[in-house]
């Protein structure tokens, strides 16, 4: 391994205001909050407004995280966002938080891989940095997914929400170091797409008709999947890092379903008090979903210098990552 100067300086996270709870979500469709409940662990999720997009949460996030890290837009050369509902598909979303802050010309780049997006740009910034290419790395992960949410399946409506999450990634002496990172992905179109809109299925009136702009999942197909990659990862995280499930003072997961991640947690043997879980008020944002729990945990000061935290995701594509990290 190289020298892994790179890690996390500060965090930020933004959340709409508007809540939405399961009592809401079954005005819409045939489902309770129990159901929800029992099946989900969510409670509540936030919707941006109809004049909010993914980057001006992307925005709000990032502003956080840079005045935490004491830093000004345009110390800024780099920024990575994880998104898989972008503002447009050109200019890119990292390109208009770039405007938005006014960073100046940096280089901004967006990253596709749905769930799994803020563990893929977390190594790609750590690498940046490591490679003593870049200096100051905005890592960024933000969805709007209730712009791409198909609000006639109730098997997958219940679960998608919005918000953002932002992380300065620099050279850290020591603090917040990127230990070691692993992503990876495998074809699996039918367990969980957004089938139109693209090259493949151009938008037109029947695509929109049939809601084909929208997130398809095939829910038990992704649950079994999940079960087994964040097992998988945090025995490798452990192995690569040197380091015991037991030394591990905080897993923050990507908050997809609560029963998944105690069911890989059971496996691993780390107790669900290691385990941090926000899905209950925040539902699955996606790509913004593990710097948002990262940011509670840190403001609830569940995280102490030293500690390793281990970051672990996966998402369509299908694809995985983690990054162990010690504070
Ligand atoms: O972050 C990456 C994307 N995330 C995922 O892909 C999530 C992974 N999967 C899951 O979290 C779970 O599979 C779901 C929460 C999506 C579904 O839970 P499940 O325990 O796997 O339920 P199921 O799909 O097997 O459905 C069980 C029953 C079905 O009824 P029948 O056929 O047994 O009569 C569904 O029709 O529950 C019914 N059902 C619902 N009932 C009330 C499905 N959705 C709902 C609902 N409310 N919202």
């Amino acid at each position: 391994m190289s020298k892994q100067q790179a890690g996390i300086l500060s965090i930020g996270a933004y959340v709409p205001e508007r809540v939405v709870t399961n009592d809401d979500m079954s005005k819409i469709v045939d489902t309770s909050d129990d159901w929800i409940y029992q099946r989900t662990g969510i409670r509540e999720r936030r919707f941006a407004g109809e004049n909010e997009f993914t980057s001006d949460m992307a925005l709000r996030a990032a502003q956080v995280a840079l005045q935490r890290a004491e830093m000004k837009p345009t110390d800024i050369d780099y920024i990575l966002l994880a998104t898989a509902s972008p503002d447009n598909t050109f200019p890119n979303t990292a390109c208009w938080v770039q405007q938005g802050l006014q960073m100046g010309d940096i280089a901004a780049l967006d990253i596709s891989t749905a769930c799994a997006g803020f563990v893929y740009a977390l190594e790609l910034g750590a690498a940046l940095v490591n490679t003593d290419s870049y200096n100051n790395v905005l890592v960024i992960g933000a969805e709007k997914l209730s712009s791409i949410t198909n609000f006639t399946d109730r098997g997958s409506c219940i679960l998608f929400a919005d918000g953002a999450g932002a992380a300065v990634v620099t050279r850290t002496e020591g603090r917040g170091t990127v230990v070691c990172s692993r992503n990876g992905a495998r074809f699996d179109y039918d367990a969980l797409n957004v089938a139109a809109g693209g090259s493949r299925m151009p938008a037109s009136h029947e695509t929109v008709e049939k809601n084909m702009h929208t997130i398809a999942l095939k829910g038990r197909t992704v649950y079994k999947f999940a079960v087994q990659k964040f097992t998988e990862m945090a025995e490798e995280a452990c192995s690569r890092g040197g380091i015991k499930p037991d030394d591990v003072a905080l897993v923050i997961p990507h908050q997809a379903n609560v029963n998944i991640i105690e069911s890989a947690m059971k496996r691993v043997g780390i107790g669900m008090d290691r385990v941090l879980i926000n899905i209950d008020r925040y539902g699955n944002t996606s790509s913004a979903s593990i710097p948002i729990a990262f940011d509670e945990a840190l403001a609830a000061g569940r995280i102490k210098r030293g500690d390793y935290i281990l970051l672990e995701a996966f998402g369509g594509g299908l694809s995985w990552g983690y990054n162990l990290i010690r504070w």
